[in-house]
């Protein structure tokens, strides 16, 4: 753990981001190697792992409502791929990497403490994925669960709003309610102000008691407010922290809201933490197709040539909700779109799909390479964004409300609900590429995606059966992250027949049919990731601060110079500014050109 100095003042030192990590014992993403299971099919797994039980598991066979088989890849709507069995899209930890080895299974114990436990996110998100882990065997088998708040409740009514929100996956209903008696019976809660440390010497009791003297690993996940980040962690780090295992926090965004607060957040964190015990989670790179963007590029041949200002003409990163703000308005008005998806989520995914090849897995090797993209990036300028707000809006007799009616948002509110913004990266790679962001409340869909443009074929002999129009010849690649994940490839193909028509056919990977499982929640990974000391898909110091150095000056600008948001009806296909702007760039938005399957 950090040696904590300064312990009373956040304001003297400077943040300066740190390049030494690793100081954890574990340390699974290194050094892969090859495993088969079965002939022509293999599993990635490190090292330390090989030697780890591999389970075998149950076969499921899922069935559609049309009995038709679910599992096919298609070209359009017409079936054609092999199935795949359910044993082969088990996820690689299941097939090598955990449970914890029995040594550390019986000799350690791993204590989970959520603050700010009575919250929304707490109950939606953080005990259903905890509760999931544990359903698949995941967890270690001495864990227990700590609710903290302030809230006063006692274990068993911690159990009972917790297990409202417990599910099971659906394809695997067997023994579910006796492991969530199971699960919940682990489970506790201690009430307590979040800066008192007295209350967290009363938690670090009960947490002892439990690990009854065996090796204890803590994890604490601040589900909290962010001004509350720096109470909590002084009081965890100096009261209930491990005194022999591992003390590892995990923090959601907001990480400030722009580079001084950020860097002031870090800076006082650091005052009790090391970066290594700091897991900054976005949780979008939890998500699977976000995972699987590099595995697409990095192993097969065919895409990875292509990854660049040679074959590639834009990248669009397209997040879209068919909801507002509504009981959100008091923290979004404070922060906006640009900070509450741009600054993280879909830069997150800019850089990961634009990194150079990083030297291994590791999580320090893609990280360096990702930092390196967030500094090459050309400084954002105003004319470069369009920033839009939702204006009330009646369809089919019902009214949809304005940003403004929330009651917790000022009617003259500036803030924006969408925003559009062309960023370059001005490297070899990339140079002259747009890539191209939109992210926006209260639309006609909710969806995310990536979008990639591929250029035109030069000297196309085809080029004559569709006309003038460059969109419709080029091949477009759409990861389709949510909802229904998907990859697929828009190509040029020949319309059966005697004739020579072309028209543009999908080669569509679609999740649901290949892959006869239920998709792990990104919470669900992240945590698991925390678990094991795995930072790749966490945010390093270094990466935040070149994110916010990049958006600071624009949102500067945005604010001081009162600009003011293009109005766009609630559940519309926002601003026709954003329009323009990807026209400034020779750009068309795929998610709107009304081909998608
Ligand atoms: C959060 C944002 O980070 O992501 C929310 O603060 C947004 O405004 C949410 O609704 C979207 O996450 P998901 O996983 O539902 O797409």
């Amino acid at each position: 753990m950090a040696t904590p100095t300064h312990l009373n003042s956040c304001s003297s030192t400077t943040f300066t981001a740190s390049s030494s990590f690793n100081n954890d014992t574990h340390h699974l993403s290194s050094r892969f190697v090859i495993v088969p299971r079965k002939p022509h099919s293999f599993t990635w797994v490190s090292h330390s792992q090989t030697r780890l039980r591999i389970h075998s598991k149950t076969h499921f066979h899922l069935k559609s409502s049309n009995g038709h088989p679910l599992n096919t890849v298609s070209l359009q709507d017409g079936s054609a791929g092999t199935p795949l069995p359910k044993k082969h899209v088990e996820s690689r930890r299941k097939e090598g990497s955990l449970p914890l080895p029995e040594s550390e299974n019986s000799e350690s114990t791993l204590s989970i403490t959520v603050v700010g436990a009575s919250g929304d996110l707490a109950k939606k998100k953080i005990f259903p994925a905890l509760f999931a882990l544990y359903y698949e065997d995941f967890l270690p088998k001495n864990f227990v669960v700590f609710g903290y708040a302030r809230t006063k409740m006692t274990d068993e009514e911690l159990r009972n709003m917790i297990s409202r929100t417990l599910t099971c996956r659906i394809d695997k209903r067997e023994n579910c309610e006796d492991k969530m008696d199971q699960f919940l019976k682990r489970c506790f809660y201690h009430s307590g102000q979040y800066n008192s440390e007295e209350h967290f010497v009363e938690l670090n009791k009960k947490m002892k008691e439990k690990e009854a003297g065996k090796l204890s690993n803590r994890l604490f996940y601040l589900s909290v407010p962010p001004n509350i980040f720096v109470d909590v962690v002084r009081c965890a780090s100096l009261r209930a922290s491990s005194a022999n295992g591992w003390m590892r926090v995990i923090v959601e965004k907001p990480f400030g809201r722009d580079s001084k607060s950020s860097g002031e957040l870090t800076r006082c964190l650091k005052q009790y933490l090391t970066e290594d015990q700091i897991f900054r989670i976005d949780h979008y790179l939890g998500k699977e197709l976000v995972e699987n963007l590099s595995v697409l590029r990095f192993s097969n041949l065919v895409f990875e040539p292509l990854w660049s200002r040679n074959y590639i003409r834009n990248v669009q990163l397209i997040f879209s909700e068919d909801f507002g703000t509504e009981g959100r308005g008091g923290y979004f008005d404070n922060y906006g779109i640009i900070r509450d998806i741009m600054q993280n989520h879909l830069l997150q995914i800019l850089a990961l799909f634009a990194m150079e090849t990083p030297v291994s897995l590791d999580a320090e090797d893609i990280r360096n390479e990702k930092v390196k993209v967030l500094r090459s990036m050309r400084p954002l300028q105003l004319e470069d964004v369009v920033v839009g707000q939702y204006k009330g809006h009646s369809k089919g007799g019902k009214s949809y409300p304005a940003y403004t009616d929330d009651p917790t948002v000022p009617k003259d509110s500036l803030t924006a609900t969408f925003a559009a913004a062309a960023l370059f990266i001005n490297n070899a790679r990339w140079d002259g590429v747009p890539f191209l962001m939109k992210a926006g409340k209260a639309l006609h869909t909710k969806r995310a995606e990536i979008r990639v443009q591929f250029r035109h074929v030069p000297g196309n002999l085809y080029k004559r059966k569709f006309g003038t129009d460059l969109d419709k010849a080029t091949n477009e690649l759409v990861l389709r992250v949510q909802p229904d994940e998907a990859i697929y490839l828009k190509i040029n193909n020949k319309v059966p027949g005697l004739g020579m028509r072309l028209d543009r056919s999908d080669l569509n990977l679609l999740y649901r049919a290949r892959y006869p499982t239920e998709i792990p929640d990104a919470y669900e990974r992240l945590l698991l990731d925390a678990i094991e000391g795995e930072r790749r898909l966490f945010i390093r110091s270094d990466e935040l601060d070149a994110a916010w150095t990049l958006f600071t000056p624009l949102l500067n600008e945005l604010e001081e110079k009162k600009i003011v948001p293009e109005l766009y009806p609630y559940g519309s296909r926002g601003p026709v500014g954003a329009h323009y702007l990807a026209a400034n760039h020779n750009v068309r938005w795929g998610d709107l050109s009304g081909e998608d399957s």
